[in-house]
């Protein structure tokens, strides 16, 4: 585990993974996103209200000046007959100052409630986000995460959702104000002076060409990163949790530089983004200060030309506005450049949100009546992979009550039988049916309510002992909890632990030997009281005194349920209704054991090794 991860290591790289043409990126993200765009629509205009608001007033403020410098301090410092008494001069200064403070107050306030009611969109919208995406994630199949790395996916639901964050400030915000921003600017600057707004337009061209080659450079390079940082989520995640097996087999040097090439490649993609942007965002400011030198100078030469009309507060309001002029043509470049690194979170979670259930309820699935408990499977073919065929032509009836074990080496295909009884997936060919009813034609949902299942390795949660019993049934009693536990053999540990059922357990509590665990798993199948039981290796971890022990107390609890069993141990099936002999994926002998015994065919030969490694 874990060891030579490096040669997984150049997956998901930009020059592997084809990006989507921009504009079915952008539908997909949109097709994504609109669930959860629309229920804040209200927030969204009523935000873009703010900053259209805020938007006149910062065109009112230059407006205000130029006139201040034309009408009031041109005159009064010119002197002459016409000038105006001091007086009236202070006055006009004073009236100027009140409604540029008006102005400034105002703007705070809209940009106040704009920066609330946006951002509290957003956040609601990516929790929302959240939710389904993690909604949808718990309807895929197995199959989907055992064909994929768990950090990869986590890194997805966690890292990708939460990039889309800003996708609410582009709708209304960002890029329909600075769009409007720039159409209304460039009116006034024409209004202003025509000729010298022909001037300011010059870069304009200019920054577009720039923001194309930009776009079409950096996409993969956003896209490369997200995969990469999945990647190295993934390796961590395969880390930790196999960090016994590294120390033991002293590989952390090795794994250090397994991790290490995955980082540096994710730093090498990185670094492209900054070169390319280390080119972009300079040239852009120097394409500002082009365009405002070119109107410093342009204007000069207007104002002093013999019989202008173009005047020094007018250059003054005019150069306030170029500059509103480039801003929003700057913000819409970045505007444009978060959209590029959305649109690569938005295909990494469309990835998720497009992934299918194998298994799927029909769509006229009915719940399975209370259970009585016959299991059959007819003719089943089953296979995880297409190459390789694990179950051929599998079939046998368990009646209700009877306890079925399956036998059978390692590998035969005894835990895949049973995941079939589960509908983890579905068979290839042939029927597997419940009293009669074709699990393809009833919900899942109902099925499983009648199914409890002690997999092979007994996974626990973070959480306490009760929590972990009660998995299943959290409204059991603390009796019925203690009485499960007492029947898996389990209570005498439990008592025995610092805090009795309260103790945590897993990451951050004590931590269980494998036989223990085990026997929570038997308590928590067993307090879910369900009519078909499924031991899967149960008791594999168990010593065998207390295996004895668990076997009796279930075969008291498997009374009036359908159980299945696969036991390592032979001795612990000898009282099996029916024994199934399952090899290389196929049932080839079924009896009791005294029938099988006589047989001298394989489970009489599995039976005397047993005996003789005893
Ligand atoms: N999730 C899986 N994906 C692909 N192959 C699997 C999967 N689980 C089991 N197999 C393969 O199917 C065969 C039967 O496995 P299994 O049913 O677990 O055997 P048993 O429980 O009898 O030891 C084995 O060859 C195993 O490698
Ligand atoms: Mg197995």
């Amino acid at each position: 585990m874990g060891r030579g991860g490096g040669r997984f290591g150049g997956r998901g790289g930009p020059e592997r993974k084809p990006t989507l043409p921009l504009k079915e990126s952008l539908k997909q993200l949109a097709h994504l996103l609109w669930p959860f765009i629309r229920p804040r629509l209200g927030a969204i205009i009523l935000g873009t209200l703010c900053l259209l608001v805020g938007l006149a007033l910062g065109k009112v403020v230059p407006l205000i000046s130029a006139w201040l410098v034309d009408n009031v301090l041109t005159p009064a410092v010119k002197g002459g007959s016409d000038a105006p008494e001091i007086g009236v001069v202070y006055r006009q200064v004073g009236v100027a100052a009140a409604a540029m403070l008006g102005c400034a107050l105002l703007s705070a306030l809209v940009s106040g409630v704009h920066n609330w009611v946006v951002r509290s969109a957003s956040a609601s919208f990516v929790r929302d986000l959240r939710m389904a995406v993690y909604r949808h994630l718990q309807r895929l199949s197995l199959h989907f995460f055992e064909s994929r790395p768990s950090g990869d996916v986590v890194s997805r639901v966690a890292g990708d959702v939460g990039g889309l964050e800003e996708v609410i400030t582009f709708v209304g915000d960002r890029l329909f104000n600075d769009a409007l921003n720039l159409l209304v600017t460039t009116g006034i600057l024409f209004w202003l002076e025509w000729r010298l707004a022909l001037v300011a337009l010059i870069p304009v061209p200019l920054l577009l060409l720039m923001m194309r080659w930009f776009s079409t450079t950096i996409r993969p390079v956003y896209r490369a990163t997200r995969d990469r940082y999945g990647e190295v989520h993934a390796k961590l995640q395969d880390n930790i949790s196999g960090i016994r097996v590294i120390k033991a087999f002293h590989a952390d040097e090795q794994e250090v530089s397994a991790v290490g090439g995955m980082v540096n490649r994710l730093f090498e993609t990185q670094v492209r983004a900054i070169r390319l942007s280390s080119v972009a965002w300079p040239l852009m400011g120097f394409l500002h200060g082009f365009g405002h030198l070119l109107v410093i100078s342009v204007g000069a030469f207007l104002i002093v030309r013999p019989g202008s009309t173009f005047t020094v507060g007018a250059l003054f309001a005019f150069t306030a506005f170029v500059m509103q002029l480039y801003h929003p043509i700057g913000a819409l470049f970045h505007t444009y450049n978060h959209l590029l690194q959305c649109l690569a979170s938005g295909e990494r979670v469309n990835e998720i949100m497009n992934a299918v259930p194998e298994v799927a309820d029909a769509s006229d699935a009915y719940e399975l009546p209370d259970a009585v408990g016959q299991v059959a499977f007819d003719g089943v073919n089953f296979r995880y992979t297409p190459e390789v065929p694990v179950l051929k032509g599998v079939s046998f009836v368990a009646q209700p009550g009877e306890v079925v074990a399956l036998v059978g080496r390692s590998g035969a295909g005894k835990t895949t039988i049973i995941n079939l009884i589960a509908r983890f997936y579905d068979p290839e060919a042939g029927r597997i049916t419940v009293d009669g009813h074709d699990l393809q034609s009833i919900t899942q949902a109902s099925l499983r309510s009648q199914i409890a299942v002690v997999p092979q390795d007994a996974f626990l949660f973070n959480g306490s002992v009760s929590e972990n019993i009660r998995y299943a049934r959290p409204e059991a009693s603390e009796e019925e909890v203690r009485a499960a536990a007492r029947a898996a053999y389990a209570a005498e540990f439990i008592e025995a632990l610092p805090d009795g059922y309260e103790s945590l357990i897993g990451e951050r509590g004590v931590k269980l030997s494998g036989g223990q665990r085990q026997r929570l798993a038997i308590a928590r199948a067993l307090l879910a009281d369900r009519k078909i039981l499924i031991l899967d290796e149960a008791t594999s971890m168990v010593d065998s005194h207390a295996e004895a022990e668990i076997q009796q107390a279930l075969a008291g609890l498997m009374r009036g349920r359908t159980s299945f069993v696969i036991a390592h141990r032979l001795s612990t099936v000898v009282h099996a209704d029916q024994i199934l002999v399952v090899d290389e994926g196929t049932i080839v002998e079924r009896g009791t054991h005294a029938e099988l015994i006589e047989r001298s065919g394989l489970y009489n030969s599995l039976c005397r090794e047993q005996i003789r490694s005893a």
